[in-house]
């Protein structure tokens, strides 16, 4: 599976070279594959919140480079460096507050620096764990990848209907794609006959996104409206539900795209299994519940707006773009380290306890 999935990769949407952070600008795709470079920790930051970067994975590694190039200016100026860092640092963080991916390579990256409290050469350390950050993302979706094709076979294991919601792909990643990473393995071994694309107003991820990465994959893609969703279940003979995700707390509840939630509400009335894919990175056990998970909400226009003209009355908006799918309306969580079924606070406390299965 490992090597079948490497000989597919296709799609790449951060590439660290020569000291510059470059972006494939999802805003643009599907239509034009443009690169945004990347020289300062602010210009990471202005990707990170415009959405030029997206997917908490791609967040946290982008954010990951941005403190590798906010290190070069800061040693730069000379005097108190790490201070003046902390302050890049901050700006990152302020960028998109679900992103639990995000805090968490922020953290790493302070780590390292306190571990060796003088390292001799501290570009090198944050480099060097920039891209650890990036490669071990990428290995995390293979082996999630493998872990859901086969939670996905021992069900039933011939071809079927697959729905999802965004985009957690190779876009969203530094890999293959969580739940894209699962229906990408799945595909390959033949399970799999159709995937389903929510379109995922208001961005569009499905539409534009997904949509691109499993059409470019020869998988057979349908899109339909996010409205849709109950009825696809319904009718379609889907057999899955298969989403990403932002932020888990403690007792499993999931941040994900708005409308993940209606979905698995959806999915649980007409019997089909609600699968979350996420490196263990996504689950913060600071958050006992749901509830403290902070859901970031966008700019009204992004509403009002259809292709950049106004079209909706001038009324109050209320944009959230995450929400939050209780605990028990999922089948099973899918992380790097191994699957937890039907989660529970028990059940994540002792997952995070085991090491990393590659
Ligand atoms: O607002 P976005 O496009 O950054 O939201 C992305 C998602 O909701 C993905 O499903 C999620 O990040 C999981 S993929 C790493």
């Amino acid at each position: 599976m490992r090597d079948r999935l490497l000989a597919a990769e296709k799609v790449k949407a951060i590439d660290w070279r020569d000291g510059v952070l470059h972006l494939l600008d999802q805003r643009r795709l599907p239509f034009e594959e443009t690169w945004i470079a990347c020289a300062t920790a602010a210009d990471v930051a202005l990707a990170i919140r415009s959405m030029a970067v997206r997917g908490a994975s791609a967040i946290g590694i982008s954010a990951a480079y941005g403190l590798v190039l906010a290190a070069r200016a800061r040693l730069a100026e000379g005097g108190d460096w790490q201070a003046a860092w902390e302050e890049d640092l901050a700006l990152l963080a302020d960028t998109r507050p679900t992103a639990a991916h995000l805090f968490w390579a922020l953290n790493r990256m302070r780590d390292r620096l306190d571990r060796f409290k003088e390292p001799a050469d501290p570009l090198s350390t944050l480099e060097a764990e920039a891209r650890a950050i990036h490669e071990s993302d990428r290995e995390a979706n293979l082996t999630m990848a493998q872990l859901g094709v086969d939670l996905i076979r021992k069900h039933q294991g011939n071809a079927q209907a697959i729905l999802t919601h965004c985009n957690a792909g190779a876009l969203a990643t530094g890999g293959f794609g969580t739940a894209l990473g699962v229906i990408r393995g799945a595909f390959l071994d033949g399970m799999v006959e159709r995937v389903y694309a929510n379109e995922t107003r208001p961005s569009l991820q499905g539409s534009r996104l997904t949509a691109w990465e499993l059409a470019g994959d020869g998988i057979a893609v349908t899109l339909n409206s996010d409205s849709a969703g109950a009825h696809v279940l319904k009718t379609k003979g889907v057999t899955w539900v298969i989403v990403g995700a932002d932020c888990i707390a403690a007792n499993g509840d999931v941040a994900s795209k708005i409308g993940t939630y209606q979905l698995a509400v959806c999915a649980m009335h007409h019997g089909v299994r609600f699968m979350v894919v996420a490196p263990s990175s996504s689950i913060d056990m600071m958050l006992a519940s749901g509830d403290e998970i902070p859901l970031e909400e966008r700019d009204a226009e992004e509403l009002l707006q259809v292709g950049g003209q106004r079209l909706g009355a001038a009324v109050d908006v209320f944009n959230p773009v995450f929400d939050v799918t209780p605990a028990d309306l999922i089948d099973v969580i899918v992380t790097e380290k191994g699957i937890v079924e039907r989660p529970d606070t028990a059940k994540l406390a002792q997952l995070m306890c085991r090491k990393r299965l590659h």
